[in-house]
């Protein structure tokens, strides 16, 4: 399958409808993605900008075939060596192997890293640029750490066309394509799951690079990143909702995530989350079972809160693994401007609370109340009620 984006770009991409899993097992993907590939066609010169996964690697080049003659791709353009987009180079170069590879310094070492091979790399920085005939060329914007060193933007002249790679991107398949055809709903979901799951620890320089490039005063007609939607109409939003994002982006939420073993701590969650609802209507108040939900789709939900409440009860002298393991999640996203609160059930030694306490700060989280709650085996009445008075402290701490 191939597509025009315009008339001097067309999409030779994969679509993929299977995935759930992404980076190994550790991004869910419920929508599928895609693996965006371009051709340009220049009055001189053909590009082609990043290429597909390496399990679609024969597919890519077989279908790339159909596109064109692959001896007239005069340069390939890396715009990361992640290997969703870098996958398919060792098949096609093995055809076209004098080909030139632009990528970033540190898209050399990455390749090379990857692959072992010793391609024709032109190392390309921030203002070097391609002519592709006619005054058209395509210049070359370093974007280091969005999300890898090696990340790279580049703008096709005359057309206006940026090609952000994964930046502005989702783990969206569609066959639509464009984000005027697609369910809003759907598309936003996912693009801030992306952002939050991804984009998150590098959030300073996602605004220092939208600044730079919104320096620059390039007209910008289309955003072309390497997953999901291509945005044509009002391409700009997706900055600005970066931009938003970016700004320890926050909703009027509050998310209450918890595990259990015989039900006490996510009693004790309810409590907190009617004490919640009574001190603060407002407020919209969500709980997840961490053992029973997706914890991407958790992250999503802590990226959108003011304040977290994070409980589980004692199990030999630490805390279960499902909250265990969404605490390191936690930690190295480093959210920014979010406060927290602790509790849980215990029946002797009791240390999950403290545990969690040390977790939340050690991630940056403001604790809202420095002791949390701890309750002795199963909440009584009395111990409701406690969970109910911590639920209206988190409830007035954030209004
Ligand atoms: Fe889509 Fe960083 O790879």
């Amino acid at each position: 399958m191939s597509f025009k984006v315009n008339d001097h770009v067309t999409w030779v991409g994969k679509i993929d409808w299977e995935l759930r899993k992404f980076h190994g097992e550790e991004l869910s993907a419920h929508h599928g993605s895609t693996y965006n590939s371009y051709l340009v066609r220049g009055p001189e010169k053909t590009v082609l900008i990043d290429t597909v996964w390496g399990p679609f690697a024969k597919e890519f080049v077989k279908n790339l075939k159909k596109e064109i003659d692959l001896k007239k791709i005069d340069y390939i353009v890396a715009n990361h060596a992640e290997t969703d987009h870098s996958g398919a180079l060792p098949e096609l170069l093995r055809e076209i192997p004098d080909t030139p590879v632009y990528c970033s310094n540190a898209g050399t070492k990455s390749l090379r890293g990857h692959y072992h091979q010793d391609w024709n790399f032109k190392p390309v920085k921030t203002g070097d640029k391609i002519e592709l005939g006619g005054g058209k060329e395509l210049v070359f914007v370093e974007a280091k750490m969005l999300h890898w060193p090696d990340s790279m933007f580049c703008y096709l002249t005359g057309d206006s066309i940026l090609f952000p790679n994964d930046a502005f991107g989702q783990h969206y398949a569609t066959e639509y394509m464009f984000n005027d055809l697609v369910d809003q709903n759907e598309l936003y979901a996912e693009a801030i799951k992306y952002y939050a799951n991804i984009l998150t620890p590098f959030s300073k320089l996602v605004t220092a690079k939208i600044k730079e490039v919104v320096g620059m005063n390039l007209p910008v007609e289309m955003i072309c990143p390497s997953h999901g939607i291509i945005w044509r109409n009002d391409p700009l939003q997706i900055v600005n909702k970066y931009l938003e994002w970016a700004d320890s982006y926050q909703e009027n939420q509050v998310t209450i995530i918890y595990d259990t073993m015989w039900d006490g701590t996510r009693r004790a969650a309810e409590a907190i989350a009617s004490g919640i609802k009574k001190s603060n209507t407002e407020t919209n108040i969500k709980l997840f079972n961490a053992a029973r939900s997706d914890i991407n789709d958790i992250i999503t939900e802590i990226f959108k809160s003011k304040a977290i409440v994070v409980g589980s009860p004692t199990i030999n002298k630490g805390i279960l693994h499902s909250i265990a393991s969404l605490m390191e999640m936690v930690k190295g996203l480093g959210f920014q401007n979010k406060k927290a609160a602790a509790f849980g059930c215990y029946g002797w030694s009791g240390e999950s609370v403290k545990m969690i306490n040390g977790l939340l700060e050690e991630a940056g989280f403001e604790l809202i109340n420095k002791d949390g709650l701890r309750m002795l085996w199963n909440p009584d009445e009395e111990a409701v009620e406690k969970a109910k008075t911590l639920g209206h402290e988190i409830g007035t701490a954030i209004k």
